[in-house]
């Protein structure tokens, strides 16, 4: 089993040189190594801009996710979207997720968490800062409280270890950012609150199974989840995008991003 690499020297070069790197935000960092391992992952064909010009040239914050950036031609989506369609044709981390669920299936955890494992990370194709929070918020009117809840805190639980679930802190984080990497007092406020919370378990089996999520050469089928989809997501009748729920205008912006209003 390889697991996606990232070179710690050309990573650095990208995000500018080590000054750069101090100069970023530490949650930023996180991101934007996340999104460096989906992308290899995902074997895209388009590879992320040198960073180094996107911190000096950019003309957009850190919101732009990748259905803005990639300019490959989406095929049109249904009248009445199902989340399925949105996991095939929109989602461009859906790899990782079905990897991640998957090894949470093949372990025999919780439905709930399966499900979450699936979908923990795909918003960032519409943003890409503070994703655990935008991905929970994509989700909540679909979903059980704890499954959005969990996505929500998992962007903080990935830098808190926890040997009893056999989750350590990530060694890719020392070997890219350095041992005194620190982050941010959001996330150390999130993470107490959370760690003491009846809920903690619904977050953490989400870190757990992100470790299973980055294997190169190994493409899971979405089939498999299907059923689990049907009874942990409550599909509207209008499509997503459609049904005036919280997040619908998330979902049609997935849906065409291209849309002018
Ligand atoms: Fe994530
Ligand atoms: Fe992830």
């Amino acid at each position: 089993m390889k697991t996606v690499d990232i070179d710690r020297r050309s990573f650095i070069a990208k995000l500018g040189g080590a000054a750069a790197v101090l100069a970023t935000a530490p949650e930023l960092l996180a991101e934007k190594l996340e999104d460096e391992m989906i992308r290899k992952l995902e074997n895209s064909s388009q590879p992320a801009p040198p960073i180094q010009q996107e911190i000096s040239e950019r003309t957009n914050r850190r919101g732009t996710g990748r259905i803005f950036t990639d300019t490959k031609e989406l095929v049109p989506l249904p009248d009445k979207p199902t989340l399925v369609d949105f996991y095939k044709d929109r989602f461009n981390s859906s790899r990782h997720g079905l990897q991640s669920a998957n090894h949470a299936l093949e372990t025999g955890q919780p439905e709930r968490t399966i499900f979450a494992c699936l979908v923990h990370d795909v918003v960032q194709g519409l943003v890409r800062s503070d994703h655990g929070y935008w991905g929970a918020a994509l989700f909540a009117p679909y979903v059980d409280e704890r499954i959005s809840w969990g996505i929500r805190y998992h962007q903080a639980l990935r830098f808190y270890p926890d040997d009893e679930v056999g989750y350590a802190y990530p060694e890719l984080y020392n070997r890219i950012f350095g041992k005194d990497y620190e982050v941010e007092d959001y996330i150390k406020r999130d993470y107490k609150m959370v760690r003491n919370h009846k809920w903690y378990m619904e977050s953490r089996l989400i870190t757990v199974n992100d470790q299973y999520g980055f294997v190169e050469g190994y493409e899971p089928s979405v089939e498999p989840f299907i059923d689990i989809i049907g009874r942990q997501f409550k599909q509207p009748k209008e499509g997503l995008g459609y049904d005036n729920s919280p997040s619908a205008h998330m979902w049609r912006t997935f849906q065409n991003p291209e849309r002018p209003l």
